[in-house]
């Protein structure tokens, strides 16, 4: 006899992220399925995400006082019990009925700072109605100028704490898989903060970074890098901090895992601003290996989509009270009673 089930059937079976994804695969419409787990063109982008952290080994120290460990920490103003942020994803009406609202009453019952999408299925005002910690707000640049001021002003008035502009994605990448699937949004499904989709056509440039940062109140990360050589252009244009990213491996296929192109982004910034990272994070160990090599925190996507998917809010606080406890075992069976001795001894070489 089995006694352990690989394909949970109900949320209380699951024990870890993979089991997530497992059981929205049966309880997600396919088209909304492919949608999030879909990478671009043959996907070896989506993989090497998972097989890079894979490949790092860990070096644990032993017999180190780690009887009260703390992973919170500080992060533009903000203090976190834990370095897991809500990558923005779109579309969350898509994965459960009541969209966002689970999204964002799952991530204060797992106090977990959400990054909302412009692509919210929600107004961002009745987000923010029921957040109970704080959020930020993921931009993408309308051809409308107007119009992206406008937006980035409703979001600083109903309090987002930071503003994370989208820079990878000027057009979206050859989704093969999406196509295949006919994504399209269903009746009654729409983005009241992003009427029309993309669309870009005019050119979206360092100009308009500087643009942004001329009135916005709120700190500016860019989100989207991987060339050591733009994560050094984002702090010589004041960026509050950077996010490496891949967008999950949906844009363009080829380019290296993010926890591979970490170090270098790390080694130009110089500590000059925070870096985050996502893609790929499926493990407290994953999230151990990113710190440890200098990031300040992670994001997840697709996992907190499938939560969604399977529990509504529940489903999302489970996800992430599962990686911080993972992260926390992980602190503790490495040696490290604090974020900040997170280094590179805990990666075996
Ligand atoms: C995304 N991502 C994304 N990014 C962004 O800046 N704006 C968006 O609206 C979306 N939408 C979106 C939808 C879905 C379904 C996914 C899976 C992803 C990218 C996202 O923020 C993040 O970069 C990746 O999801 C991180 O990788 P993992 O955690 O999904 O492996």
């Amino acid at each position: 006899m089995n006694l352990v089930k690989d394909n949970p059937t109900a949320i209380s079976e699951i024990v870890n992220l993979f089991d997530f994804e497992r059981l929205a695969a049966e309880k997600m419409t396919k088209m909304a399925y492919e949608y999030v787990a879909s990478g671009a063109a043959d996907e070896f982008t989506l993989r090497w995400n998972r097989q890079a952290f894979n490949a790092i080994k860990l070096n644990p120290t032993i017999l180190t006082d780690v009887s009260q460990i703390d992973a919170g920490i500080s992060l533009l103003g903000l203090d976190l019990p834990y370095p897991i942020l809500i990558a923005p994803t779109a579309y969350h009406k898509i994965m459960h009925p009541e969209g966002e609202l689970a999204t964002v009453r799952g991530a204060g019952a797992a106090s977990a700072l959400y990054v909302v999408s412009s692509f919210s299925t929600t107004p961002l005002e009745e987000i923010v109605k029921a957040a109970t910690q704080p959020l930020w707000f993921q931009l993408y640049v309308r051809d409308d100028r107007e119009l992206t001021k406008a937006l980035i002003q409703q979001a600083e008035g109903l309090g987002f704490r930071a503003l994370c502009v989208t820079v990878d994605t000027p057009v979206a990448g050859v989704r093969n898989r999406q196509d295949k699937a006919r994504f399209a949004l269903p009746e009654g499904v729409n983005t009241p903060h992003m009427p029309g989709g993309l669309a870009e056509k005019k050119p979206f440039t360092w100009k308009d970074i500087e643009w942004i940062r001329s009135f916005a109140k709120i700190p500016v990360l860019l989100k989207g890098i991987l060339n050591p050589a733009d994560a050094e252009k984002a702090v010589e244009a004041g960026a509050s901090g950077i996010i490496v990213s891949n967008h999950g491996g949906r844009n363009l296929d080829t380019v290296p895992a993010t926890i591979e192109a970490l170090p270098r982004i790390v080694e130009k910034v110089n500590k000059k601003i925070p870096i985050l990272m996502d893609g790929g994070i499926r493990r407290g160990t994953d999230v151990l290996k990113a710190l440890a090599l200098g990031a300040t925190a992670v994001l997840v996507g697709k996992p907190i989509c499938f939560g969604l998917a399977c529990g509504g809010a529940e489903g999302v606080t489970k996800v992430l009270d599962i990686l911080r406890h993972e992260l926390e075992v992980a602190m503790i069976l490495t040696g490290k009673a604090t974020i900040a001795e997170i280094d590179e001894s805990v990666i075996w070489k």
